[in-house]
């Protein structure tokens, strides 16, 4: 066990004094988790063999699924990739620093078990000044998964960090709650016609306004799992943000879902188990469970995304041995949302809408 640093730091003016501390930790090979706009990451020296090994132990994921490594300025990319695509270029342009990973074809100068041993890499500058002192005082681009266990719901504070990080780390640095919530796109450029692997803070609508032929993996909107072998990117094959409780997403038009939802938390109780319902604003009150939360309003995607991942968690310690989600519209942010939703669900979805 470790004695994991805990650091507080202003978002918006970040005390270098505290950062220089836990950048030494970064370059001695050590584990740092950060806040970045999307999600807090976990960070270790993208360079360095034994750290990027460390990394994965720490959460427990499995090595074929490689983090993405931030930079902190476009011009460190071209010493991770064999070459930059013009419409790379473009599209850092655009969405740099922000919730955009590039996957780009790897240079020699990135140790295999950064990768996997793919021979790609993903790539992203974040938004956030934290993280970017971070790396520009740790003098090397950071590899940064996602800083939860491995299946947990992804961190939004510093809090859940510690939750499932503490002793196995060396330092957390709390620059306050993210500020999406859910994590980044990730595009594939590596291939002709860009294709989108993960939908996340850059909306797929966003993306087409720059590049026309970008288009979306089938399993990024997928209502099943994944087929191994299918998957271009390795995460699509893991379990993930699994909450405790088992879980359904009732997905249809507003009122379908309402009365799916409240014929779904009647059978459940009356089989004897604690009911949670996943709501919204607009519908969280016509419900009659052992808890319910609401996302926020249906107007407001941005919130939505921003609750997310914090209420699967508050699910976790409220002991439900069910949560029935509502869905939202799957567009914009909406995708990343419910692509979400239907992983935590394990893709126990109900439609709403369908007659029996
Ligand atoms: O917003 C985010 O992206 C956060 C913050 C910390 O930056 N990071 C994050 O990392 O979500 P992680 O490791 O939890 O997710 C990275 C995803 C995984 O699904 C992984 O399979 C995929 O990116 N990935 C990484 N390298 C890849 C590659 N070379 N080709 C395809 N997919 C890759
Ligand atoms: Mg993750």
């Amino acid at each position: 066990m470790k004695a994991t640093l805990l650091l507080k730091v202003d978002p918006l003016k970040p005390d270098l004094a505290k950062i220089k501390v836990v950048a030494d930790i970064i370059k001695r090979g050590g584990l740092v988790a950060f806040p970045t706009e999307t999600v807090y990451g976990l960070g270790a020296d993208a360079l360095n063999p034994d750290a990027v090994r460390a990394l994965f132990e720490a959460k427990k994921r499995p090595l074929d699924n490689p983090p993405i490594v931030h930079v902190e300025n476009v011009e460190d990319v071209d010493s991770l990739a064999k070459y930059v695509p013009e419409k790379a270029k473009l599209l850092m342009k655009k969405f740099w620093p922000g919730p955009l990973t590039l996957v780009l074809e790897r240079s020699e100068a990135i140790p295999d078990v950064t990768v996997a041993g793919l021979n790609t890499v993903a790539v992203r500058m974040p938004r956030n000044k934290v993280a970017l002192s971070l790396i520009r005082l740790s003098g090397c681009p950071i590899a940064a998964p996602s800083a939860n266990l491995a299946g947990r719901p992804s961190p939004t504070t510093a809090q859940h960090v510690w939750d499932d990080l503490n002793g196995r780390i060396d330092a957390i640095l709390d620059g306050g709650p993210a500020r999406i919530g859910v994590e980044s796109t990730v595009l594939d450029m590596s291939i002709d016609t860009p294709l989108i692997l993960r939908p996340g803070g850059v909306s797929f609508e966003e993306l087409k306004n720059v590049i026309e032929d970008v288009r979306l993996h089938p399993f990024v909107a997928a209502e099943q799992e994944v087929v191994v072998g299918e998957a271009r990117s390795p995460g699509m094959r893991h379990k993930h943000y699994a909450p405790k409780a088992r879980m359904v997403v009732v997905e249809g038009s507003v009122p379908a879902i309402m009365v799916k939802v409240k014929e779904l938390v009647t059978q459940y109780t009356r089989e004897g188990s604690r009911v949670g319902v996943l709501a919204t604003d607009e519908t969280s009150s016509n419900y009659l469970a052992y808890v319910v939360k609401s996302l926020g309003s249906r107007f407001n995607v941005e919130a939505i995304a921003q609750n997310l991942f914090r209420l699967l968690r508050e699910f976790d310690s409220e002991n439900v041995d069910v949560i029935i989600a509502e869905s939202v519209p799957a567009e914009g942010l909406g995708l990343a949302v419910m692509n979400r939703l239907r992983k935590a669900s394990g893709y126990n979805i109900v439609k709403a809408d369908k007659l029996p």
